[in-house]
């Protein structure tokens, strides 16, 4: 698998809203060739794009996206909290994401993001509507997620798919969980990763990917240490700096 060196994140998540279909173009827009995105479950399985648990930040509803269905989910506005122009914006299912994404010619990360407790149960339903969508010739999308549990499911149903673990800081045993779960990529946060570490995971054979990452100065000290790609919110601007 080789992804380019920057990846969209929530496709662009500074200039559109995040996990929409709006954010996908805009990511295509600014050049990107690979977006992130955030997938979990409505209360009556559907997937969806949404980053938090709560509805409030990112829509015009109120309280946990795993209580509500997705003809209600579908009723908010995902757009008007960004910017006014962006109202009428909807949550899209991971569906509407993958035509999507297939129209406009790019390839993705999916982060399995479960509400608490449903972390089998979102990577269950998120691999299956991949394996059912993504065209069989295409480059397959990387899965990853910080629920070790989501991952082992998508290993286990879905290994077509390659995986990574994402991790807020290297742990001592980073080997063992991506070995445990045949992934290739590990996740770092940016600011807790050193080029001790990197040369480390390097060495053994895994892609870094870090995230998330906006300036360019970072993104550009974190590519000398041999960091493979970062995501960010403002992939234009770092695709033009870096002439990437
Ligand atoms: O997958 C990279 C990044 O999206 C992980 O953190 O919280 O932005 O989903 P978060
Ligand atoms: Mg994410």
């Amino acid at each position: 698998m080789r992804v380019p060196r920057i990846i969209g994140h929530r496709g662009a998540a500074q200039a559109a809203p995040e996990n929409t279909l709006e954010g996908l173009r805009e990511a295509k827009r600014q050049g990107a060739a690979w977006v992130e995105v955030d997938a979990k479950l409505t209360a009556d399985n559907h997937v969806i794009l949404l980053h938090d648990d709560l509805l409030d930040r990112t829509t015009s509803g109120q309280g946990a996206a795993a209580q509500f269905t997705l003809e209600q989910i579908r009723a908010l506005d995902a757009g008007s909290w960004l910017a006014p122009a962006f109202a009428g914006v909807r949550v899209p299912t991971l569906e509407e994401a993958v035509h999507e994404l297939i129209a406009l010619g790019l390839n993705c990360n999916v982060e399995i993001k479960p509400c608490p407790g449903r972390e089998q149960l979102t990577a269950e339903f998120v691999m299956r509507e991949l394996q059912r969508l993504w065209p069989a010739q295409a480059e397959k999308p990387l899965i990853s997620s910080f629920a070790y549990a989501s991952l082992e499911v998508a290993h286990r149903l879905a290994p077509e798919f390659p995986r990574a673990v994402l991790v807020e800081e290297v742990p001592a045993d980073w080997q063992a969980l991506c070995g445990g779960v045949g992934g290739v990529v590990l996740n770092p946060w940016h600011k807790t990763l050193t080029p001790e570490w990197t040369k480390a995971v390097k060495k053994a054979g895994y892609q870094v990917i870090s995230y998330t990452v906006n300036e360019t100065a970072r993104a550009r000290e974190l590519f000398d240490w041999g960091v493979d790609a970062v995501f960010s919110d403002v992939p234009g601007q770092l695709l033009k700096d870096l002439g990437a």
